[in-house]
């Protein structure tokens, strides 16, 4: 056991094993753990508890509040002895999606990251009874000092009646430092969140605890159970070059820096490409104030592109989180971990002027976006921190690939089936197919715009058929926003009755 982990004396007495820990998890508790996108989660504790249920049958039932994402271990270890009731607020596990997707499954509050912390503060998701959180070390005064990610750690502990702590020794203790600790005070208290700069620190370095809350410690080395991300496609290249050249017009007509301004890049596959293809970019001097840190972030960490790179999580693959343990030195100088409140506040995202680069499900011509839900009904994560950005960003990207399911659905759709960002926060579409600039457009100039320059060819005849009989429609040419109601969600029944959009 590494007890110089633990360097609050007397707190080394509360040394246990994850099962004896995983007794104190009562039915109908309220429990906040770390975890986001999937790192820095307890792993030992849950594992215990759900075995704990499996051996003796008993009925546990938890709310369970995360930052945003965990790994197996936590959400869908419990999912499969039924242990979870309520989730909140963001998760990507296969089991939890499918119970959450079930009627009489789990319940599930898809949430702005950025208000989870505050609203379990406020009392809205009851009072935290526990809270399990992931260190790679305990201070002399029982501060937790937090390892791959913070997102609502600092709020579980200062909320919850009793905390737990997992120290997990596979993070290396050099993750010490690397954290900037800080929450607001609640109104009518609050104050302006004292940061002007991406690499400001204004915190402290680690989770203020009182050491007397802390009820029991338990060693792991289980490692982060990071998500692999798809190799970098031709469709994905292509949206890079063209945010790239995007990015390059608004730099010649004045309206960003040369360094550009602070960027926020999304979760997934395209997002990493996206900064993949900055990497090879002229751009240099560049800042990341964003939520997730993926594989690409690090690289450029690593070839000194980005001096700043602030977020709340390190989400790497297997081969990022590697990459990023085996160059932690270099990585220390330029990352700073948040709590999710602070990485993705509305304040700082629109003081700082972030340019925002999230990923959509789809786009309709007339620039809303859905960001969570297939077919309108079916969860696929969750909102996660694109609506904190969107709203409050200098510019407001979204990327899509212009179909899904190999070609047999359009992404660019008359009405999307689910609305997660409005036309009033989204500047612009880019998909392989082009760049569609919604600034200073009516909805039929948008229409036009993103039919035109983001749509797939096999749709654009029948987008722009649509729109041109809609314009007709309701009475004959009276329309601001053009769409034949009945026909207008058509396009996804097509689909789930056919197949295919394509057969119509
Ligand atoms: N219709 C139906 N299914 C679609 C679709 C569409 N228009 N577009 C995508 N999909 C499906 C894909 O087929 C894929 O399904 P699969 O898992 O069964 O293969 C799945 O959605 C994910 O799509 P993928 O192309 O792999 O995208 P991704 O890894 O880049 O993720 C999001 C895209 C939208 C799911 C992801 O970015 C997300 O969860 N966003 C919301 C949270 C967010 O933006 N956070 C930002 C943090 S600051």
């Amino acid at each position: 056991m590494n007890m110089e982990r633990i360097r609050c004396l007397k707190l080394q007495q509360k040394v246990m094993t994850a099962q004896e820990a995983a007794l104190m998890v009562k039915d109908g508790m309220v429990i906040g753990t770390s975890g986001f996108t999937p790192s820095g989660y307890p792993k030992a504790i849950p594992l215990a508890l759900a075995e704990h249920i499996k051996e003796t049958g008993n009925q546990i039932k938890i709310d369970l509040l995360t930052g945003a994402s965990v790994g197996d271990e936590l959400d869908d270890a419990l999912t499969e002895v039924g242990a979870i009731r309520k989730r909140m607020p963001y998760q990507t596990g296969k089991r939890v999606r499918e119970s959450l997707n079930t009627v009489g499954g789990i319940e599930y509050q898809d949430q702005h990251l950025s208000m989870a912390p505050q609203n379990t503060r406020y009392g809205f998701y009851g009072k935290v009874n526990l809270a399990i959180v992931e260190a790679c070390a305990i201070t002399e005064d029982g501060n937790i000092v937090p390892t791959t990610s913070v997102g609502s750690s600092p709020t579980f502990v200062q909320e919850a009646e009793k905390v737990l702590v997992e120290i997990n020794t596979s993070q290396p203790a050099a993750l010490e430092g690397m954290h900037d600790i800080y929450t607001p005070l609640d109104p009518p208290n609050r104050q302006p969140i004292p940061l002007t700069e991406p690499g400001q620190r204004i915190g402290t370095p680690y989770i203020p605890c009182d050491p007397d809350k802390i009820v029991g410690i338990v060693f792991t080395d289980i490692p982060d159970n990071v998500r692999p991300l798809a190799p970098i496609d031709d469709i994905s290249r292509t949206m890079a070059a063209h945010v790239i050249s995007f990015l390059q017009s608004e730099v010649a007509c004045g309206r960003l820096p040369k360094n550009l301004l602070p960027l926020q890049s999304g979760v997934g596959s395209v997002a990493n490409a996206v900064l993949a293809g900055l990497a090879e970019s002229d751009f240099e001097n560049l800042t990341f104030y964003s939520e997730v840190i993926q594989d690409s972030a690090l690289e450029l960490v690593g070839n000194g592109k980005f001096k700043v790179c602030s977020g709340t999580a390190i989400t790497p693959s297997a081969d990022g989180l590697k990459y990023f343990y085996n160059n932690i030195e270099k990585m220390r100088k330029a990352i700073i971990l948040r709590p999710q409140e602070i990485s993705n506040h509305p304040e700082i995202a629109r003081r700082l002027g972030v340019i925002s680069m999230n990923t959509a499900i789809e786009a309709d011509i007339y620039g809303h976006i859905n960001s969570t839900h297939i077919m309108g009904t079916r969860m696929m994560n969750g909102i996660g921190g694109s609506g904190d950005f969107a709203r409050n960003a200098y510019i407001t990207i979204f990327l899509t690939a212009s179909t899904a399911k190999g070609g047999n659905i359009s992404s660019i759709v008359p009405m999307c089936s689910h609305i997660d960002h409005t036309e009033h926060d989204v500047d612009i579409i880019i998909t392989e197919q082009g760049i569609a600039d919604l600034r200073n457009k009516s909805p039929r100039e948008r229409a036009l715009e993103i039919i035109n320059h983001c749509a797939h060819p096999d749709y654009k005849g029948a987008l722009l058929d649509y729109y041109e009989r809609a314009c007709q429609a309701n009475p004959a040419g009276k329309n601001h926003t053009p769409h034949i109601l009945t026909e207008a969600l058509s396009w996804h029944t097509r689909f789930n009755e056919t197949g295919s959009m394509k057969q119509k």
